[in-house]
Parts: structure tokens; C-alpha cells; sequence
């Protein structure tokens, strides 16, 4: 937390009805590692939060943030917040002249793909996804040419020229149903080599008969947990649940109570009773459940996602204020037009609950 780099432009009254806001939000939510919000912590970026939805206002813009940034982000000034599929739906359901997206690259991308007359900023450019950064399209061109009976399925976690050359999009709430509905045998599924992995493991259960042919990524933060960490866990925290992300190993996912998108692992999370969680995923994900569900208890084993981790309050404002071009998302008509097919498709074959 630094301090906020903002005029004092706010009287102080204020000043301490949005310290206390944030305070009340953010009460149960570690601010560093074991370190909790306090008055004096949420008075510190006060004038930065008061500022940004100032902004917003003026701007007529909102803010996206997905459940891994910081809480401060997503409690403080953030209009939405969810998994990469809700978030895509906001995005596509805009009507604001601009987005601001505190979350990744690829989905301040999506944004734009969805909702091209709106301005799209990212804070941080640098904020790639080792997934996402794993393969191009002309790599997708390459395997297409090696399968070309393949339908080409990609996670969303992947650049806006991969989507174009895909025929349907899919993220971790919809992998499976998806993949399970299309005609083809034969599925060629990019980025993610792990979620391959699940999605095998889960079509066998259901009974679907798919061939699944992956390309090589792996998430840094998702690949990092495995079985042996869990059956220790286990046998220190008796009735623990363990609660772990499709972007994990097919082995650690076997080894979990549960498996699912953030969106869904929250939801189980709030819904079951035990004493104790383990979160296989990244550490913004427990910030949102201490801050929506102070009851429940984590056990540490939770990530860092150094991507996520770039956004801040201070430059989501600077963002704002006065964007560099490398902030603004831009894309090619054509390629945009072609990427958004397969995202299209995805909401289509997405089922409804
Ligand atoms: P979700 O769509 O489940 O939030 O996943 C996004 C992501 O990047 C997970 O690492
Ligand atoms: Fe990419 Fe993994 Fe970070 Fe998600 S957690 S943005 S998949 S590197």
C-alpha cells in the first residue's frame, strides 16, 4: 500500500466516511501477510479511491476487476468483479465510452474484442499470462495444418489472434459442458495443456468419447500445487477442504474436494461447512472470500500471480488521468471481427442457470 499520489482535493469528512467504507470491506482481508486493514491503512489511499470513482464518473468508464487483484482494487473502486466469463459478459454488456480492466492483458483484450466502441485500458501492459504468452497464431496455424479434421477450442486465457483462429472460446466455468456439446471428435484444445489433461479425465466420466489434442502452456501459479502438499495438509487440518482450479494437474485436481472456475470455487466455498480450506489458486481469491465470508478459515498454500499482481491503485488512476498509447488496447478490425466468433459461439453454447 502506498500512499495516495493524488491533490488533497477532498474535505475531511470525506476522507473518513471513504476510509470507514473501505474499512468495513476490506476489516477481515489480509493487506500484506499477516497484516490486516485498519483505519490508517484505508485513510492512506482514501483520497485515491474518492479520486478514481470520481474519475469513473466523469469519464463515463468502469472498471473491471477480476478476483485476483488486489481487494483494495476490487472493493475500492472496482464496478464488477468475477471470473474471466462473467467478466466478458460485462464487458460485452457495456454500454460505458471506456473500460478499464484490472485484471490481465488478454482480458483487457477480450474487453475490446466484445466492446470495440468503448475505449479499453489496461494499468500495466507488462501484465501478460504465462498462458496466453505460450503460443501465437501462427503456432495455432501450425497445429491446424497437423489436425485439420480438428475443431480448434481455446481457453480464454489466450491472445486475441489465437482466438481468431479458433472456432469457439471457452474458460474454466465452461469448459467441459462445451467441449462435451461440440459434434467433432476430435478437439484441438490451446493454450492449456493441464485443463486438457481435466477436461480428458472429466469427458471420461461423463461417458463423451473426444480425441483431445493440446498445445504446450501451463499457468506458472496453477502448475506449481500438487497431491503430496494436499495429503499433508490433509492429515494436519482434519475435515479440511481443499479447493483447487482446472488449470491445476489432472493429479492435484483428482486429490480435491472440488474443482472449478474462481467464480464456482467461491461459490462452494460460501455454501460448504468445514473448518478449515485450502484455496489451490491465487491469493487474490482468499482476499475475496476473508472480505465476503469472515467466518469461513484458510490454511496458507495459496499463489501469487506476478501478472495480476502489476495492477495498482496508483496506476489504474494514472491510467486514467493521462493513458499511454501501451495502455490503450487497440486491434485490427479483421482480427477483432474473427475472435469474436469464437467467443460468440462460446456464450451460445454456454448453458444458462
Ligand atoms: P477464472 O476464469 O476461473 O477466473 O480463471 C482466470 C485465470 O486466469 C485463472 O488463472
Ligand atoms: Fe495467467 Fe496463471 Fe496468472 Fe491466471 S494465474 S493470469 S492463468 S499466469
Amino acid at each position: 500500500m502506498m500512499p495516495a499520489a493524488v491533490p488533497a482535493t477532498f474535505s475531511p469528512t470525506e476522507l473518513a466516511a471513504e476510509a470507514g467504507r473501505l474499512l468495513r470491506v476490506l476489516l477481515h482481508v489480509d493487506c500484506e501477510p499477516g497484516r490486516q486493514w485498519n483505519y490508517e491503512s484505508c485513510r492512506r489511499i482514501a483520497p485515491l479511491t474518492l479520486e478514481i470513482n470520481r474519475l469513473k464518473r466523469e469519464q463515463d468508464a468502469v472498471i473491471l476487476t477480476h478476483s485476483y487483484v488486489e481487494p483494495e482494487i476490487i472493493y475500492g473502486v472496482g464496478d464488477f468483479k468475477g471470473d474471466s466469463y462473467f467478466l466478458s459478459q460485462k464487458a460485452r454488456d457495456s454500454q460505458a465510452k471506456k473500460i478499464v480492466f484490472a485484471g490481465v492483458v488478454f482480458m483487457a483484450e477480450t474487453a475490446k474484442i466484445l466492446s470495440p466502441q468503448a475505449t479499453v485500458v489496461v494499468p500495466d501492459r507488462g501484465s501478460g499470462c504465462s498462458l496466453a504468452d505460450s503460443i501465437t497464431g501462427e503456432g495455432v496455424r501450425r497445429l491446424k495444418a497437423l489436425y485439420p479434421d480438428a475443431v480448434v477450442v481455446c481457453y480464454i486465457n489466450s491472445t486475441a489472434e489465437v482466438k481468431a483462429e479458433s472456432d469457439v472460446c471457452v474458460t474454466s466455468g465452461n469448459v467441459y459442458d462445451i467441449v462435451a456439446k461440440l459434434p467433432e471428435r476430435r478437439i484441438l484444445f490451446v493454450p492449456d495443456r493441464l485443463m486438457a489433461d481435466n477436461v480428458r479425465v472429466e469427458l471420461k466420466r461423463r461417458g463423451v468419447d473426444k480425441e483431445i489434442v493440446s498445445s504446450d502452456g501451463t499457468c506458472i501459479v496453477h502448475d506449481q500445487f500438487d497431491p503430496a502438499f494436499i495429503a499433508e495438509a490433509r492429515t494436519r487440518f482434519p475435515g479440511l477442504k481443499v479447493v483447487a482450479h482446472p488449470e491445476c494437474t489432472a493429479e492435484t485436481a483428482a486429490a480435491a474436494d472440488f474443482v472449478g472456475s474462481t467464480g464456482a470455487m467461491m461459490k462452494y466455498v460460501k455454501n460448504t461447512p468445514a473448518p478449515y480450506f485450502l484455496m489451490l489458486t491465487e491469493c487474490g481469491l482468499v482476499g475475496r472470500l476473508q472480505a465476503e465470508a469472515p467466518e469461513k478459515n484458510f490454511i496458507g498454500g495459496c499463489r501469487l500471480c506476478p501478472y495480476m499482481k502489476l495492477n495498482s491503485l496508483e496506476k489504474l488512476h494514472q491510467a486514467m488521468v493521462a493513458p499511454r498509447p501501451d495502455q490503450i488496447v487497440t486491434l485490427d478490425e479483421d482480427l477483432r471481427r474473427r475472435a469474436a466468433r469464437s467467443i460468440e459461439r462460446m456464450f451460445e453454447l454456454t448453458p444458462k442457470n
